[in-house]
C-alpha cells in the first residue's frame, strides 16, 4: 500500500465567516470545505465580498496570464509581509515590479546555478559532518533543515557562514511569524495605506529587522566590487536594469536581500523536512533514492551537472512539493470586475489559487492523497502546467524556482546517500498552513550512517509496484 500521509480535517460544509477567520489564523489548510477538492471553483461570501478558489486550469490561466493585469497581490498579504520584505520584488507592483524583476532575474538565471550550487554542496557537507557526530541520537528535523537552509541562503547570498547571524535571524523570523503574521479581520478589510492596531507591532518589528539586515550587509557595501561575482550579493549589487542601466540603491538592495532570504529559506527548509518525513515512512522509496545517490558523485564544482543523474530525487522533491506545497495558496485581489468562465467576479473579490487544494484535487490527480514519487518519473506524462504549480505561474512565477529545485535535490541526495532516516515515534505529523506549510510539532528522527551498513535492499522494483497499484 502506498503511504497516505495524514492531513488536517477539511470541514464538511463551508465555514461561517468567524470560523473561516479562525482557520486562517490557526491552520489555513482547514479553510476549504471537502467539496473544494472535487469542484472546479469554490465560491464563498466573506466580509461583503466574494472569496473564490480556482481549481480549473483554464480559470487559473485566465487569472495568472490571460487577464493578469487585473489581479494584484491582496492588501492583506502586502500588509503582513511588507515589514520584512519591504518594497522588494515579492511585494512591488506595476512598473516598479517590472524594473525590479528584469534587474534581478539574471542573478538567478540557469547560467548562475553552478556558482550557487557550489555553496549548496559546501553547506550540505558541513551539515553532514555535524549530523554524523549526532548519529544515533534524536534529531529535531525541522530545526535541522531550517538551520541548513538558512546556512545555504547565507552562503549563496553573502559567501558567509550563518553561524554568527543565523540564530538571531531565525529568532526574528520566528517572532514575526508567530506574533505578527496571523491576519486579523481589519488586516483584510482595510487598504494597506490605512494602519490597523496590529500594524504598530509590525512597524516596531520592521525597525529592528532593518537594523539587523543593515548590520549584515554594511561591511559588504564598504568593500570594493570583486572582478568576478562570488555570490548573489555581488550579482545584485552589480545588477543593472537592461533598459535604463540603473542599479539598486542601498535601501533597495537591502529589501531585495531580505526578500530573497525570506522567500527562499523557509520554503526550501519545509520542502526538505516533508521529503525526509515521507521517506522515513516509506523505507522502500528511501532505499530506491539512496541507490541513486550512491551512483552519483557530488562535488562542489560538478554538483550542478550531477543533477542530471538524480531523476529519482527530482521525482521525490516534486511529489513532496505536490503534497506539501510550501506556498499553499496564492492570493490576488480583482482590481476591476471580471468574468472567470461563467462566474461574475465583482471588483475587490479575493481570488485564490491554492496549490494545497489543486495538488490534491480528485478530478486532476489519481489517488491524490498518496505519496507516489513514480508519478513524476520521466516515463510518466508530465502534469498540466496549471495542475501542478508549486512555484506559481505567469509573470510572477517564483524567481528562485531553479535554485530552490537544485538546492532541494542536491541536499536530499546528499542526506539520503549518507544516512538512513527513521522516525523516533509514530505520532502523525499534520501539516499546518501558517505563512508556509509547517508541521504541527517538532518531529524527531534518527539518522544512521548508511555507509556503515553492510547490506542495502534493492528496492527499486518494489517501489514501481507500489506506484502502479
Ligand atoms: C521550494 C522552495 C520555493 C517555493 C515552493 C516557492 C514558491 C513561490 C511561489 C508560489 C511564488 C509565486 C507567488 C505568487 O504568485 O503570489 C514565489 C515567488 C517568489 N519567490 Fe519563491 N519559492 C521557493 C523558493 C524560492 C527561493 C530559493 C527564492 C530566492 C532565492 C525565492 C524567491 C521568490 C521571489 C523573490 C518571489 C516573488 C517573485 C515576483 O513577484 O516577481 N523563492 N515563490
Amino acid at each position: 500500500m502506498p503511504l497516505r500521509p495524514p492531513v488536517p480535517m477539511a470541514p464538511d460544509v463551508r465555514l461561517s465567516a468567524r470560523d473561516f477567520l479562525r482557520a486562517v489564523r490557526t491552520n489555513a489548510l482547514t479553510m476549504w470545505p471537502k467539496s473544494a477538492y472535487r469542484n472546479p471553483i469554490d465560491v464563498r461570501p466573506f466580509l461583503g465580498r466574494i472569496n473564490v478558489t480556482l481549481n480549473d486550469p483554464e480559470a487559473i490561466h485566465h487569472v495568472l496570464i490571460g487577464n493578469a493585469a487585473n489581479y494584484r497581490r491582496s492588501p492583506a498579504s502586502i500588509r503582513i509581509l511588507r515589514p520584512i520584505a519591504g518594497n522588494g520584488l515579492l511585494l512591488s507592483q506595476g512598473d516598479d515590479w517590472k524594473l525590479q524583476r528584469r534587474t534581478i532575474a539574471p542573478a538567478l538565471a540557469p547560467r548562475v546555478m553552478p556558482m550557487l550550487t557550489r555553496h549548496v554542496v559546501a553547506a550540505a557537507d558541513l551539515a553532514i559532518g555535524r549530523l554524523q557526530a549526532q548519529a544515533g541520537q534524536k534529531i529535531d528535523l525541522l530545526t535541522t533543515m531550517q538551520t541548513l537552509a538558512l546556512d545555504i541562503a547565507g552562503r549563496s547570498m553573502f559567501s558567509l557562514e550563518m553561524e554568527q547571524h543565523g540564530g538571531a535571524m531565525r529568532r526574528l523570523l520566528n517572532e514575526y511569524s508567530i506574533r505578527h503574521s496571523p491576519p486579523h479581520m481589519l488586516d483584510m478589510l482595510l487598504p494597506p495605506s490605512v494602519p490597523t492596531p496590529h500594524d504598530w507591532g509590525r512597524i516596531r518589528f520592521r525597525r529592528r529587522w532593518l537594523a539587523f539586515m543593515d548590520s549584515i550587509i554594511a561591511h559588504r557595501l564598504a568593500e570594493p566590487m570583486p572582478e568576478s561575482p562570488r555570490d548573489l550579493f555581488d550579482l545584485l549589487r552589480a545588477a543593472r536594469d537592461p533598459e535604463t542601466g540603473a542599479g539598486f540603491s542601498a535601501a533597495q538592495l537591502r529589501d531585495q536581500v531580505a526578500t530573497l532570504i525570506l522567500a527562499g529559506h523557509e520554503t526550501t527548509a519545509v520542502t526538505l523536512f516533508w521529503a525526509l518525513i515521507m521517506l522515513a515512512q516509506a523505507p522502500d522509496v528511501q532505499d530506491w533514492l539512496a541507490e541513486e545517490a550512491a551512483s552519483v558523485t557530488m562535488e562542489a564544482d560538478t554538483a550542478f551537472s550531477a543533477m542530471a543523474g538524480l531523476v529519482r530525487t527530482r521525482a521525490v522533491v516534486n511529489e513532496t512539493l505536490r503534497l506539501f506545497p510550501p506556498a499553499f495558496t496564492l492570493v490576488r485581489e480583482a482590481i476591476a470586475a471580471d468574468r472567470i468562465g461563467d462566474l461574475a467576479v465583482p471588483r475587490r473579490s479575493v481570488v485564490m489559487i491554492a496549490p494545497w487544494v489543486l495538488h490534491r484535487h480528485h478530478t486532476l490527480w489519481q489517488d491524490p492523497d498518496a505519496f507516489l514519487p513514480a508519478r513524476f518519473m520521466p516515463d510518466q506524462p508530465a502534469p498540466g502546467r496549471f495542475t501542478f504549480m508549486p512555484f506559481g505561474a505567469g509573470a510572477r512565477i517564483c524567481v528562485g524556482a531553479q535554485f530552490a529545485m537544485a538546492e532541494a535535490i542536491l541536499v536530499l541526495a546528499a542526506l539520503v546517500g549518507r544516512f538512513r532516516v527513521t522516525r523516533v515515534d509514530e505520532q502523525p505529523v499534520i501539516p499546518v498552513g501558517i505563512v508556509t506549510t509547517q508541521p504541527d510539532h517538532l518531529a524527531e528522527v534518527f539518522l544512521t550512517d548508511r555507509t556503515a551498513a553492510s547490506a542495502r535492499p534493492a528496492a527499486g522494483a518494489r517501489m514501481t509496484e507500489t506506484a502502479e497499484r
